[in-house]
Protein backbone atom coordinates (compact mmCIF):
# COMPACT_ATOMS: atom_id res chain seq x y z
CA UNK A 1 0.00 0.00 0.00
CA UNK A 2 1.83 3.40 -0.79
CA UNK A 3 1.93 6.06 1.68
CA UNK A 4 -0.72 9.46 1.51
CA UNK A 5 1.39 12.58 0.04
CA UNK A 6 2.52 15.20 3.12
CA UNK A 7 2.74 18.49 2.74
CA UNK A 8 5.72 21.07 3.87
CA UNK A 9 4.71 24.01 6.09
CA UNK A 10 4.24 27.15 4.28
CA UNK A 11 7.14 28.69 6.69
CA UNK A 12 10.11 27.10 8.38
CA UNK A 13 12.72 28.50 10.66
CA UNK A 14 15.46 25.70 10.58
CA UNK A 15 18.19 26.38 13.78
CA UNK A 16 21.56 24.42 13.36
CA UNK A 17 23.32 23.60 16.56
CA UNK A 18 26.94 23.62 15.49
CA UNK A 19 26.11 26.20 12.62
CA UNK A 20 30.09 26.98 12.75
CA UNK A 21 31.10 23.08 12.43
CA UNK A 22 32.24 20.85 10.00
CA UNK A 23 28.79 18.85 9.21
CA UNK A 24 27.10 22.17 8.73
CA UNK A 25 29.61 23.75 6.11
CA UNK A 26 30.16 20.09 4.85
CA UNK A 27 27.12 18.70 4.56
CA UNK A 28 23.96 20.61 5.57
CA UNK A 29 23.99 23.83 3.72
CA UNK A 30 24.89 22.57 1.08
CA UNK A 31 21.74 20.13 0.84
CA UNK A 32 19.90 22.97 1.62
CA UNK A 33 21.41 24.91 -1.24
CA UNK A 34 20.35 21.90 -3.17
CA UNK A 35 16.62 21.51 -1.82
CA UNK A 36 16.47 25.60 -2.67
CA UNK A 37 17.66 25.17 -6.39
CA UNK A 38 14.74 22.26 -6.53
CA UNK A 39 12.44 24.73 -5.55
CA UNK A 40 11.80 22.17 -2.47
CA UNK A 41 12.27 24.76 0.95
CA UNK A 42 9.02 26.20 2.17
CA UNK A 43 7.84 29.24 0.50
CA UNK A 44 9.24 31.09 3.41
CA UNK A 45 12.23 30.04 5.11
CA UNK A 46 15.48 30.60 7.21
CA UNK A 47 18.64 29.09 8.57
CA UNK A 48 19.68 30.62 12.06
CA UNK A 49 23.34 28.98 12.53
CA UNK A 50 24.02 28.58 16.15
CA UNK A 51 27.07 28.47 17.50
CA UNK A 52 30.20 29.59 20.12
CA UNK A 53 31.89 30.98 17.37
CA UNK A 54 31.64 34.67 16.83
CA UNK A 55 30.00 35.13 13.86
CA UNK A 56 27.45 37.72 12.46
CA UNK A 57 25.21 37.25 9.53
CA UNK A 58 27.33 39.35 7.77
CA UNK A 59 30.83 36.94 8.33
CA UNK A 60 28.47 34.02 8.41
CA UNK A 61 26.87 33.99 5.20
CA UNK A 62 30.41 34.56 2.79
CA UNK A 63 31.91 31.95 4.97
CA UNK A 64 29.45 29.85 4.26
CA UNK A 65 29.17 30.71 0.70
CA UNK A 66 32.84 29.39 0.69
CA UNK A 67 31.55 25.94 1.59
CA UNK A 68 29.06 25.99 -0.94
CA UNK A 69 31.55 26.45 -3.24
CA UNK A 70 34.22 23.82 -2.37
CA UNK A 71 31.76 20.93 -0.89
CA UNK A 72 28.95 21.02 -3.46
CA UNK A 73 29.57 18.72 -6.81
CA UNK A 74 31.15 19.85 -9.55
CA UNK A 75 28.90 22.44 -11.96
CA UNK A 76 26.28 22.51 -8.98
CA UNK A 77 27.28 25.99 -7.68
CA UNK A 78 25.58 28.90 -8.57
CA UNK A 79 27.21 32.56 -7.52
CA UNK A 80 23.80 34.31 -8.13
CA UNK A 81 21.45 31.45 -6.47
CA UNK A 82 24.03 31.01 -3.68
CA UNK A 83 23.62 34.79 -2.70
CA UNK A 84 19.63 34.40 -2.72
CA UNK A 85 19.64 31.15 -0.49
CA UNK A 86 22.08 32.83 1.93
CA UNK A 87 20.43 36.44 2.24
CA UNK A 88 17.72 33.96 4.55
CA UNK A 89 20.72 32.31 6.76
CA UNK A 90 21.37 33.57 9.60
CA UNK A 91 23.75 33.38 12.57
CA UNK A 92 23.32 33.84 16.67
CA UNK A 93 26.58 33.41 19.01
CA UNK A 94 25.76 31.96 21.94
CA UNK A 95 26.55 28.87 24.06
CA UNK A 96 24.74 25.77 23.54
CA UNK A 97 25.43 24.87 26.75
CA UNK A 98 24.77 27.76 28.89
CA UNK A 99 20.47 27.78 29.48
CA UNK A 100 21.00 31.43 30.69
CA UNK A 101 21.43 32.47 26.78
CA UNK A 102 18.84 30.81 25.78
CA UNK A 103 16.58 33.78 26.12
CA UNK A 104 18.99 35.55 23.20
CA UNK A 105 17.62 32.39 21.03
CA UNK A 106 14.08 32.88 21.65
CA UNK A 107 14.16 36.46 20.82
CA UNK A 108 16.12 36.14 17.38
CA UNK A 109 13.64 33.58 16.41
CA UNK A 110 10.87 36.03 16.89
CA UNK A 111 12.09 38.64 14.72
CA UNK A 112 13.13 36.38 11.96
CA UNK A 113 9.64 34.52 12.52
CA UNK A 114 7.75 38.66 11.67
CA UNK A 115 10.53 39.13 9.09
CA UNK A 116 9.62 35.92 7.16
CA UNK A 117 6.02 35.86 8.75
CA UNK A 118 6.71 32.40 10.41
CA UNK A 119 4.01 31.32 12.83
CA UNK A 120 6.26 29.82 15.05
CA UNK A 121 7.34 26.48 13.15
CA UNK A 122 10.79 25.84 13.79
CA UNK A 123 13.26 22.85 13.20
CA UNK A 124 16.31 21.91 15.43
CA UNK A 125 19.43 20.11 13.99
CA UNK A 126 22.05 18.84 16.70
CA UNK A 127 24.90 19.01 14.76
CA UNK A 128 26.98 19.65 18.22
CA UNK A 129 29.52 17.44 19.28
CA UNK A 130 27.50 14.23 21.46
CA UNK A 131 28.47 15.45 24.68
CA UNK A 132 26.11 18.73 24.31
CA UNK A 133 23.04 16.62 22.98
CA UNK A 134 21.58 16.58 26.63
CA UNK A 135 21.99 20.13 27.12
CA UNK A 136 20.27 21.62 24.72
CA UNK A 137 16.82 19.53 24.54
CA UNK A 138 16.36 20.47 28.56
CA UNK A 139 17.27 24.09 27.62
CA UNK A 140 14.95 24.50 25.06
CA UNK A 141 12.16 23.22 26.80
CA UNK A 142 13.45 25.75 29.54
CA UNK A 143 12.09 28.41 27.53
CA UNK A 144 9.21 26.96 25.93
CA UNK A 145 10.85 25.91 22.35
CA UNK A 146 9.82 22.45 22.59
CA UNK A 147 6.05 23.18 22.70
CA UNK A 148 4.50 22.17 19.77
CA UNK A 149 0.30 22.92 19.92
CA UNK A 150 -2.35 24.91 18.01
CA UNK A 151 -1.23 27.98 19.13
CA UNK A 152 2.60 27.71 18.60
CA UNK A 153 4.37 26.37 15.76
CA UNK A 154 5.53 22.58 14.31
CA UNK A 155 8.66 21.75 16.47
CA UNK A 156 10.93 19.03 15.83
CA UNK A 157 14.34 18.37 16.72
CA UNK A 158 16.91 15.81 14.38
CA UNK A 159 19.57 14.37 16.18
CA UNK A 160 22.58 13.13 14.55
CA UNK A 161 24.44 9.99 15.51
CA UNK A 162 25.70 8.91 17.39
CA UNK A 163 22.84 9.08 19.74
CA UNK A 164 24.69 7.43 23.16
CA UNK A 165 28.16 6.30 24.07
CA UNK A 166 26.37 3.26 25.01
CA UNK A 167 23.47 1.62 26.38
CA UNK A 168 22.94 3.20 29.81
CA UNK A 169 23.74 6.95 28.31
CA UNK A 170 21.28 6.45 25.07
CA UNK A 171 18.71 5.21 27.92
CA UNK A 172 19.09 8.36 29.51
CA UNK A 173 19.35 10.25 26.51
CA UNK A 174 15.73 8.84 25.51
CA UNK A 175 14.48 10.10 28.83
CA UNK A 176 15.80 13.31 28.23
CA UNK A 177 14.37 13.84 25.14
CA UNK A 178 11.02 12.27 25.93
CA UNK A 179 10.58 14.44 28.64
CA UNK A 180 10.93 17.85 26.66
CA UNK A 181 9.66 16.37 23.72
CA UNK A 182 6.75 13.45 21.80
CA UNK A 183 8.77 11.10 19.63
CA UNK A 184 6.83 11.92 17.31
CA UNK A 185 8.86 15.66 16.91
CA UNK A 186 11.94 13.08 17.26
CA UNK A 187 14.03 12.88 14.00
CA UNK A 188 17.38 10.73 14.98
CA UNK A 189 19.49 10.93 11.87
CA UNK A 190 21.33 8.38 10.22
CA UNK A 191 22.36 9.55 7.20
CA UNK A 192 23.24 6.07 5.13
CA UNK A 193 19.25 5.97 5.05
CA UNK A 194 18.74 8.86 2.83
CA UNK A 195 20.88 7.12 0.56
CA UNK A 196 19.06 6.25 -2.88
CA UNK A 197 20.86 2.91 -3.28
CA UNK A 198 20.03 1.80 0.81
CA UNK A 199 16.29 2.47 0.28
CA UNK A 200 16.96 0.57 -2.78
CA UNK A 201 17.58 -2.80 -0.75
CA UNK A 202 13.98 -2.83 -0.08
CA UNK A 203 13.40 -2.18 -3.52
CA UNK A 204 15.24 -5.04 -4.43
CA UNK A 205 13.92 -7.21 -2.19
CA UNK A 206 10.15 -5.93 -1.90
CA UNK A 207 9.45 -4.88 -5.39
CA UNK A 208 10.83 -8.34 -7.09
CA UNK A 209 9.22 -11.38 -6.68
CA UNK A 210 12.32 -13.32 -7.25
CA UNK A 211 15.01 -12.92 -4.51
CA UNK A 212 12.73 -13.21 -1.45
CA UNK A 213 12.24 -17.08 -2.09
CA UNK A 214 15.88 -17.82 -2.07
CA UNK A 215 16.63 -14.92 0.93
CA UNK A 216 17.16 -17.44 3.99
CA UNK A 217 18.99 -19.74 5.53
CA UNK A 218 18.01 -21.93 2.91
CA UNK A 219 19.88 -20.58 -0.27
CA UNK A 220 22.07 -17.95 1.34
CA UNK A 221 25.74 -18.63 3.25
CA UNK A 222 26.90 -15.96 4.61
CA UNK A 223 26.00 -12.28 3.96
CA UNK A 224 29.40 -9.79 4.06
CA UNK A 225 29.04 -6.01 4.43
CA UNK A 226 32.04 -3.63 4.03
CA UNK A 227 31.96 0.43 4.71
CA UNK A 228 35.07 1.29 4.32
CA UNK A 229 37.07 4.89 3.73
CA UNK A 230 40.61 5.57 2.32
CA UNK A 231 41.03 8.36 4.37
CA UNK A 232 41.71 9.27 8.25
CA UNK A 233 40.61 11.15 10.81
CA UNK A 234 41.27 14.68 8.92
CA UNK A 235 39.79 17.73 11.16
CA UNK A 236 38.38 15.14 13.31
CA UNK A 237 40.47 13.85 15.51
CA UNK A 238 39.17 15.41 19.27
CA UNK A 239 35.45 14.19 17.93
CA UNK A 240 36.91 10.47 16.78
CA UNK A 241 39.12 9.86 20.17
CA UNK A 242 36.11 9.84 21.73
CA UNK A 243 33.85 8.14 19.92
CA UNK A 244 36.33 5.25 17.66
CA UNK A 245 34.55 3.08 14.68
CA UNK A 246 32.14 1.23 16.79
CA UNK A 247 30.17 3.80 18.09
CA UNK A 248 31.12 5.88 14.59
CA UNK A 249 29.53 3.75 11.71
CA UNK A 250 28.86 -0.46 13.13
CA UNK A 251 26.32 0.44 15.97
CA UNK A 252 23.94 2.87 13.56
CA UNK A 253 25.03 2.51 9.79
CA UNK A 254 26.33 -0.77 9.59
CA UNK A 255 23.26 -1.92 11.98
CA UNK A 256 20.83 -0.33 9.86
CA UNK A 257 22.41 -1.92 6.30
CA UNK A 258 22.16 -5.46 8.44
CA UNK A 259 18.51 -4.68 9.37
CA UNK A 260 17.21 -3.89 6.04
CA UNK A 261 18.99 -6.86 4.24
CA UNK A 262 17.24 -9.09 6.88
CA UNK A 263 13.93 -7.38 7.68
CA UNK A 264 11.04 -9.40 7.07
CA UNK A 265 8.81 -7.29 4.53
CA UNK A 266 6.58 -4.61 6.29
CA UNK A 267 2.91 -4.24 5.32
CA UNK A 268 2.73 -0.86 4.54
CA UNK A 269 6.36 1.19 4.30
CA UNK A 270 5.45 3.86 6.89
CA UNK A 271 7.10 5.14 9.96
CA UNK A 272 5.46 1.94 12.00
CA UNK A 273 5.16 -0.37 10.38
CA UNK A 274 8.92 -0.27 8.79
CA UNK A 275 10.22 0.26 11.57
CA UNK A 276 8.93 -1.91 13.75
CA UNK A 277 10.87 -4.50 11.32
CA UNK A 278 13.75 -2.85 12.19
CA UNK A 279 14.02 -3.09 15.83
CA UNK A 280 12.87 -7.12 15.64
CA UNK A 281 16.20 -7.49 13.25
CA UNK A 282 17.84 -5.67 16.22
CA UNK A 283 15.72 -7.89 18.81
CA UNK A 284 17.01 -11.08 17.09
CA UNK A 285 21.21 -10.27 17.52
CA UNK A 286 21.85 -13.47 19.13
CA UNK A 287 23.98 -11.90 22.27
CA UNK A 288 27.65 -12.58 22.76
CA UNK A 289 29.39 -13.64 25.78
CA UNK A 290 32.78 -12.55 26.46
CA UNK A 291 34.15 -15.12 24.51
CA UNK A 292 32.32 -14.91 22.07
CA UNK A 293 33.54 -11.34 21.24
CA UNK A 294 36.53 -12.23 21.52
CA UNK A 295 36.51 -14.97 18.90
CA UNK A 296 34.20 -12.71 16.84
CA UNK A 297 35.32 -8.96 16.76
CA UNK A 298 38.34 -7.56 15.77
CA UNK A 299 39.35 -3.82 16.29
CA UNK A 300 42.55 -2.36 14.79
CA UNK A 301 44.17 0.83 14.35
CA UNK A 302 46.01 2.37 11.72
CA UNK A 303 49.57 2.34 11.96
CA UNK A 304 52.19 4.46 9.72
CA UNK A 305 52.08 3.50 6.32
CA UNK A 306 53.41 4.59 2.74
CA UNK A 307 50.73 4.35 0.00
CA UNK A 308 50.24 5.18 -3.42
CA UNK A 309 54.23 7.13 -2.68
CA UNK A 310 52.64 9.28 -0.08
CA UNK A 311 53.71 8.67 3.74
CA UNK A 312 50.35 8.37 5.86
CA UNK A 313 50.80 9.15 9.72
CA UNK A 314 49.63 6.56 12.21
CA UNK A 315 46.06 7.14 13.77
CA UNK A 316 47.84 8.44 17.14
CA UNK A 317 50.28 10.79 15.15
CA UNK A 318 47.11 12.86 14.23
CA UNK A 319 45.97 15.87 14.96
CA UNK A 320 43.91 15.87 18.57
CA UNK A 321 44.64 12.28 19.12
CA UNK A 322 46.31 11.13 22.10
CA UNK A 323 49.67 9.37 22.33
CA UNK A 324 48.32 6.13 23.54
CA UNK A 325 45.08 5.95 21.80
CA UNK A 326 43.44 2.99 22.05
CA UNK A 327 40.39 4.00 20.46
CA UNK A 328 39.47 1.84 17.62
CA UNK A 329 39.86 2.64 14.00
CA UNK A 330 38.85 -0.89 12.46
CA UNK A 331 35.93 -3.02 13.23
CA UNK A 332 35.14 -6.28 11.83
CA UNK A 333 33.05 -8.99 13.37
CA UNK A 334 31.07 -12.32 12.40
CA UNK A 335 27.22 -12.03 14.25
CA UNK A 336 24.18 -13.91 14.29
CA UNK A 337 20.46 -13.27 14.12
CA UNK A 338 18.56 -16.05 16.02
CA UNK A 339 15.19 -15.93 13.83
CA UNK A 340 13.38 -18.70 11.59
CA UNK A 341 14.72 -17.00 8.61
CA UNK A 342 18.44 -16.58 9.46
CA UNK A 343 19.33 -18.99 12.11
CA UNK A 344 23.18 -20.35 11.77
CA UNK A 345 23.74 -17.13 8.51
CA UNK A 346 26.99 -15.54 9.75
CA UNK A 347 26.58 -11.38 9.01
CA UNK A 348 30.53 -10.32 8.56
CA UNK A 349 30.35 -6.48 8.95
CA UNK A 350 33.37 -4.65 8.55
CA UNK A 351 34.64 -0.83 8.54
CA UNK A 352 37.67 0.85 8.43
CA UNK A 353 39.56 4.39 8.27
CA UNK A 354 42.58 4.48 5.88
CA UNK A 355 41.84 1.79 3.98
CA UNK A 356 43.10 1.29 0.43
CA UNK A 357 39.37 2.82 -1.22
CA UNK A 358 36.20 4.36 -0.33
CA UNK A 359 33.80 1.46 -0.69
CA UNK A 360 30.13 0.75 0.73
CA UNK A 361 28.82 -2.63 -0.49
CA UNK A 362 27.10 -5.55 0.56
CA UNK A 363 27.28 -9.05 -0.80
CA UNK A 364 25.14 -12.23 -0.64
CA UNK A 365 26.78 -15.34 -1.45
CA UNK A 366 24.25 -18.07 -2.05
CA UNK A 367 25.15 -21.29 -1.31
CA UNK A 368 26.79 -23.44 -3.83
CA UNK A 369 24.86 -26.13 -6.16
CA UNK A 370 24.27 -29.43 -4.38
CA UNK A 371 26.13 -31.41 -6.92
CA UNK A 372 28.89 -30.86 -8.50
CA UNK A 373 28.35 -31.38 -12.15
CA UNK A 374 30.15 -28.30 -13.73
CA UNK A 375 33.32 -26.67 -12.67
CA UNK A 376 35.67 -23.97 -13.73
CA UNK A 377 39.14 -24.52 -15.07
CA UNK A 378 40.64 -24.69 -11.41
CA UNK A 379 38.12 -27.81 -10.45
CA UNK A 380 35.76 -25.45 -7.87
CA UNK A 381 32.43 -24.89 -8.44
CA UNK A 382 30.77 -21.23 -8.49
CA UNK A 383 28.41 -20.04 -5.87
CA UNK A 384 26.37 -16.96 -6.89
CA UNK A 385 26.30 -13.94 -5.42
CA UNK A 386 24.77 -11.00 -5.56
CA UNK A 387 26.43 -7.44 -4.82
CA UNK A 388 24.59 -4.23 -3.36
CA UNK A 389 26.95 -1.43 -4.29
CA UNK A 390 25.98 1.55 -2.12
CA UNK A 391 28.37 3.66 -3.52
CA UNK A 392 30.70 4.25 -5.55
CA UNK A 393 29.41 2.84 -8.75
CA UNK A 394 26.03 2.96 -6.98
CA UNK A 395 24.61 -0.23 -8.54
CA UNK A 396 24.05 -4.15 -8.49
CA UNK A 397 25.69 -7.30 -9.86
CA UNK A 398 24.48 -10.64 -10.01
CA UNK A 399 27.36 -13.35 -10.68
CA UNK A 400 26.52 -16.96 -11.79
CA UNK A 401 28.53 -19.82 -13.94
CA UNK A 402 28.33 -19.53 -17.77
CA UNK A 403 29.60 -22.50 -19.99
CA UNK A 404 32.81 -21.58 -21.67
CA UNK A 405 32.52 -21.85 -25.81
CA UNK A 406 34.16 -25.00 -26.89
CA UNK A 407 34.03 -28.62 -26.30
CA UNK A 408 33.59 -29.78 -23.10
CA UNK A 409 31.77 -28.14 -20.26
CA UNK A 410 34.45 -25.70 -18.15
CA UNK A 411 32.21 -22.95 -16.49
CA UNK A 412 33.41 -19.77 -15.46
CA UNK A 413 32.07 -16.63 -13.38
CA UNK A 414 30.22 -13.94 -15.23
CA UNK A 415 28.20 -11.15 -14.28
CA UNK A 416 25.12 -9.63 -14.88
CA UNK A 417 25.56 -5.85 -14.17
CA UNK A 418 23.17 -2.97 -12.82
CA UNK A 419 24.32 0.55 -12.72
CA UNK A 420 22.07 3.36 -11.58
CA UNK A 421 23.54 5.96 -13.89
CA UNK A 422 20.83 4.39 -16.13
CA UNK A 423 18.07 5.81 -14.10
CA UNK A 424 19.80 8.97 -13.94
CA UNK A 425 18.95 11.67 -11.00
CA UNK A 426 21.51 10.23 -8.42
CA UNK A 427 24.13 12.71 -9.21
CA UNK A 428 21.75 15.48 -7.32
CA UNK A 429 20.06 12.90 -4.70
CA UNK A 430 22.38 13.46 -1.84
CA UNK A 431 21.12 12.00 1.57
CA UNK A 432 21.50 14.83 3.58
CA UNK A 433 18.75 16.72 1.44
CA UNK A 434 16.39 13.53 1.16
CA UNK A 435 16.30 13.35 4.92
CA UNK A 436 16.24 17.19 5.48
CA UNK A 437 13.35 17.07 3.44
CA UNK A 438 10.99 14.13 5.08
CA UNK A 439 11.70 16.02 8.20
CA UNK A 440 10.11 18.95 6.69
CA UNK A 441 7.40 16.98 5.44
CA UNK A 442 6.91 15.13 8.93
CA UNK A 443 7.81 11.90 7.43
CA UNK A 444 10.10 10.17 9.98
CA UNK A 445 10.01 6.38 8.43
CA UNK A 446 13.71 6.91 7.76
CA UNK A 447 14.77 8.30 10.94
CA UNK A 448 15.85 5.86 14.27
CA UNK A 449 13.20 5.17 16.45
CA UNK A 450 14.34 5.02 20.54
CA UNK A 451 13.56 1.57 20.92
CA UNK A 452 16.04 0.67 17.78
CA UNK A 453 18.54 3.02 18.81
CA UNK A 454 18.32 0.88 22.60
CA UNK A 455 17.74 -2.47 20.97
CA UNK A 456 21.13 -1.90 18.70
CA UNK A 457 22.54 -0.64 21.95
CA UNK A 458 22.13 -3.39 24.14
CA UNK A 459 23.74 -5.75 21.43
CA UNK A 460 26.71 -3.51 21.20
CA UNK A 461 27.02 -2.72 24.39
CA UNK A 462 28.87 -5.87 25.89
CA UNK A 463 31.59 -5.15 22.81
CA UNK A 464 32.41 -1.69 24.28
CA UNK A 465 32.49 -3.44 28.25
CA UNK A 466 34.73 -6.16 26.78
CA UNK A 467 37.11 -3.97 25.30
CA UNK A 468 37.88 -2.20 28.59
CA UNK A 469 39.90 -5.18 29.87
CA UNK A 470 43.48 -3.94 29.22
CA UNK A 471 44.78 -7.09 27.50
CA UNK A 472 41.49 -6.95 24.43
CA UNK A 473 44.08 -7.13 21.56
CA UNK A 474 43.97 -3.97 19.58
CA UNK A 475 45.48 -4.94 16.44
CA UNK A 476 47.46 -2.35 14.19
CA UNK A 477 47.11 -2.18 10.79
CA UNK A 478 49.42 0.22 7.96
CA UNK A 479 47.54 2.68 6.43
CA UNK A 480 46.30 1.98 3.25
CA UNK A 481 45.59 -1.76 3.58
CA UNK A 482 42.69 -3.89 4.58
CA UNK A 483 42.88 -4.10 8.16
CA UNK A 484 45.11 -6.40 10.61
CA UNK A 485 45.21 -9.89 9.02
CA UNK A 486 43.23 -11.13 12.01
CA UNK A 487 40.02 -10.30 11.18
CA UNK A 488 40.72 -12.87 7.89
CA UNK A 489 40.64 -15.26 11.25
CA UNK A 490 36.27 -14.57 11.91
CA UNK A 491 35.42 -15.93 8.64
CA UNK A 492 34.32 -19.39 8.90
CA UNK A 493 35.20 -22.55 6.23
CA UNK A 494 37.93 -21.28 4.78
CA UNK A 495 36.22 -18.31 2.94
CA UNK A 496 37.92 -14.99 2.83
CA UNK A 497 36.67 -10.96 3.14
CA UNK A 498 35.85 -9.77 -0.45
CA UNK A 499 37.86 -6.93 -1.17
CA UNK A 500 36.20 -5.00 -3.37
CA UNK A 501 37.36 -2.64 -6.36
CA UNK A 502 35.99 0.52 -8.09
CA UNK A 503 35.65 -1.76 -11.34
CA UNK A 504 32.00 -3.29 -10.52
CA UNK A 505 32.71 -6.26 -12.67
CA UNK A 506 36.13 -6.77 -11.05
CA UNK A 507 35.11 -6.73 -7.34
CA UNK A 508 36.80 -10.22 -7.07
CA UNK A 509 40.58 -8.99 -7.45
CA UNK A 510 42.11 -6.51 -5.18
CA UNK A 511 42.96 -3.47 -4.96
CA UNK A 512 46.02 -2.10 -6.41
CA UNK A 513 47.65 -0.63 -3.67
C1 LIG B 1 29.73 9.47 9.23
C2 LIG B 1 30.91 9.18 10.09
O1 LIG B 1 28.54 9.19 9.90
O2 LIG B 1 29.80 8.66 8.06
C3 LIG B 1 32.20 9.43 9.33
O3 LIG B 1 30.86 10.00 11.24
C4 LIG B 1 32.22 8.69 8.03
O4 LIG B 1 33.33 9.08 10.11
C5 LIG B 1 30.94 8.93 7.26
O5 LIG B 1 33.32 9.17 7.28
C6 LIG B 1 30.83 8.05 6.04
O6 LIG B 1 29.69 8.42 5.32
P1 LIG B 1 29.65 8.35 3.75
O7 LIG B 1 28.28 8.77 3.39
O8 LIG B 1 30.71 9.27 3.24
O9 LIG B 1 29.95 6.92 3.44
Amino acid sequence: MLQKPLSKPESLVLVIFGGSGDLTKRKLIPSLYQLFKQGKLPRRFAVLGVGRSAYTDETYRPHLDTSLEKYLARGEYDASMAEQFLSSVYYLSIDPSDGAQYGELCERLSSIDREISNPGNYIYYLSTPPSLYGDIPRHLASVGLNVEDETTGLRRIVIEKPFGYDLASAEELNRIYQSAFEEHQLYRIDHFLGKETVQDIMALRFANGIFEPLWSRNYIDRVEITAVENMGVESRGGFYDETGALRDMVQNHLAQLVALVAMEPPVQFNADLFRNEVVKVYQSFSPMSETDIRERVIRGQYTEGEWKGINHLAYRDEDKIAADSRTETFVAMKLYIDNWRWHGVPFYIRTGKMMPTKVTEIVVHFKPTPHKMFASSDGRSIPNQLIIRIQPDEGIVLKFAAKMPGSGFEVKKVSMEFSYDQLGGLASGDAYSRLLEDCMLGDSTLFTRSDAVEMSWRFFDPIIKAWQEEDFPLYGYPAGTWGPKQSDSIIDHGHSWTNPCKNLTNSDLYCEL
